[in-house]
């Protein structure tokens, strides 16, 4: 443990306030403050969830009704919707909830005075914008026997992402994503290090805020998860540029499904480091509006360990019908289902804190309570999935990307816009509009089930995912889907109109802005933040004397 002096501290980062301030290229380019560096990761976010999204928005778009409207080719279409996946993944959610967020505030809630490495900080960032640029480069250069652009899906199967997929298209999704996993390995050692080492005195594991806890289990899943699909990345690029390998040609002796093992391995830890962030802001923000400290504290912090250790041994539960024998089947199915048990410690403790609180309906807590009811029902949804034999009917069909949109776009969306709008304040020192951010929430919530809840119903009707058109009578549910597209759309336009009024009118934000009693369940700053914060740690909670 460090022990942190008052006032200034020397080394990178550290800045007095008679320190000359850095300019704009220093201060966002050779960036090493970690709330910079969190606002420069926010940002890419947001860019990147407006590429993602107007690839979402183009399909839906196509399938408003059945024969083909906007798209020349299916594999433009499947080139659309493979890199919706992969960019609202990896250059979206990733960077805005952990590279964000976790850069934000993991520092401040543990009392350190930046991030360990500051300078690995900066690098972890700036590789997001070279890896983003490889993967719309993609879109451009030829990849396929029938036009440009990747369409193997996100989960690169091969031979799609071989033989199938000529050209440099795919080399050059492979170069961005190894850039993107190096990052996030980058910044899982960072997080790591600073949170096993550089916690405030009296700072221990076991008082440490919840959304410290969950980008440390994040961190972990992202160290084991992550190289892992370096590699299997990286055994397609050998097999792709005849570089003698043929890992996964059964031609050569290999063996294509070796490459969905070891895809899922790290695909389904990646469902993990996406959702656990989301449950730490949750915890926070549903603590923060009940007044009431957060219920099972220590359950929580370890339901989240649980979840993170459980999810490493379930990955063939996307690999159901690849012709694995039946003891196999039974293993990852009864494996899967033991994580609905931790899932559930967590949805009960939410609820048990708002149980006899004082509950106040105020934006974030709008987010995280929707966060809660959306995910237990893509939870619910994937139980149903866990099922060997059920999988198998519903396999690659609308029924499964309404289960995963209900988890991710629902579930870690809704958990950043809950963070977004709780920390808001503490972030920009300003206060949002309250009718704009609720035009946002209710649009953004009636639209996103509108598009997917009906999907359900397609999919239980067998219509497959990865078409680009469909027969007639999967048309109504597909058009009240494509409206509901025009909903989200909507909302989505308030996020930007609420953000523009902000920083326009620049209302402070008042020192406790949560409102009264808050400020005895959180850690406290004044708002706008300090220039640094070695002068006002948090104050240390102790969580063990049962008020
Ligand atoms: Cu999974």
């Amino acid at each position: 443990m460090v022990a942190i002096p008052e006032g200034s501290v020397g080394g990178y980062g550290s800045h007095d306030d008679h320190d000359e301030k850095p300019g704009f290229f220093a201060r966002w380019f050779y960036s090493t403050n970690h709330k910079d560096i969190g606002t420069l990761y926010l940002i890419f976010g947001i860019i990147s969830g407006l590429i993602g999204g107007y690839l979402s928005f183009m399909m839906r778009m196509e399938l408003g009704e059945p024969g083909i409207q906007y798209f020349a080719t299916g594999h433009d279409y499947n080139v659309f919707a493979s890199m919706h996946g992969l960019i609202m993944i990896f250059f979206m959610v990733m960077p805005a909830v952990i590279g964000g967020f976790g850069n934000w505030f993991v520092p401040i809630m543990i009392g350190a005075p930046d991030m360990a490495f500051p300078r690995m900080n900066n690098l972890s960032f700036w590789l997001l914008p070279v890896a983003l640029i490889c993967l719309l480069i993609s879109f451009f250069v030829p990849g396929s026997a029938s036009g440009n652009g990747f369409g193997g899906g996100w989960v690169m199967y091969p031979p799609l992402s071989t033989s199938g997929a000529p050209g440099p298209a795919f080399d050059f999704i492979i170069i961005g994503l190894l850039a993107a996993g190096f990052s996030s390995i980058f910044g899982a050692i960072n997080f790591i290090t600073t949170i096993l080492n550089m916690r405030a005195p009296g700072m221990t594991m076991h008082k440490m805020p919840l959304f410290a806890w969950s980008v440390l289990v994040t961190a972990f899943l992202l160290l084991l998860a992550l190289p892992v699909l370096a590699a299997a990345l990286f055994m397609l690029f050998t097999d792709r540029i005849d570089g003698g390998t043929g890992f996964f040609d059964p031609a050569m002796g290999g063996d294509p499904e070796m490459f969905q093992h070891l895809f899922w391995f790290f695909g389904h830890p990646e469902v993990y480091i996406m959702i656990l962030p989301a449950f730490g802001i949750v915890s926070h923000v549903v603590s923060t509006f009940s007044k009431k400290p957060i219920f099972g504290y220590l359950g929580m912090a370890y339901a989240m360990v649980a979840i993170g250790v459980v999810g490493f041994v379930v990955w063939a539960h996307h690999m159901y019908t690849v012709g694995m024998d039946v003891d196999l089947k039974a293993y990852f199915l009864a494996a899967t289902l033991v994580i609905a048990v931790p899932t559930g410690v967590k949805i009960f403790s939410w609820l048990a804190t708002m149980w006899g609180g004082s509950i106040r309906f105020t934006i974030p807590m709008q987010w995280a309570l929707a966060f809660i009811f959306l995910f237990v029902v893509g939870g619910v949804t994937g139980v149903v999935l866990a099922n060997a034999g059920v999988d198998v009917a519903l396999h690659d069909t609308y029924y499964v990307v309404a289960h995963f949109h209900y988890v991710l776009s629902m579930g870690a969306v809704f958990g950043i816009f809950c963070g977004f709008y709780y920390w808001f304040g503490k972030m920009s020192g300003y206060l949002y509009n309250k009718w704009l951010a609720a035009a946002h929430f209710w649009l953004f919530f009636i639209g996103v089930n509108v598009i997917f809840f009906p999907q359900h119903f397609l999919g239980l009707n067998g219509m497959p995912r990865r078409y680009v058109d469909y027969p007639e009578e999967f048309a109504f549910w597909n058009s009240v889907s494509t409206a509901g597209a025009g909903i989200t759309l909507l909302g989505t336009a308030f996020f930007f109109i609420m953000l523009i009024e902000a920083f326009i009118v620049r209302r402070p934000a008042g020192e406790n802005y949560w409102g009264e009693g808050a400020t005895t369940l959180e850690w406290t700053l004044p708002s706008p933040p300090p220039f640094h914060i070695f002068n006002t740690l948090p104050r240390i909670e102790d969580n063990d004397d049962g008020h």
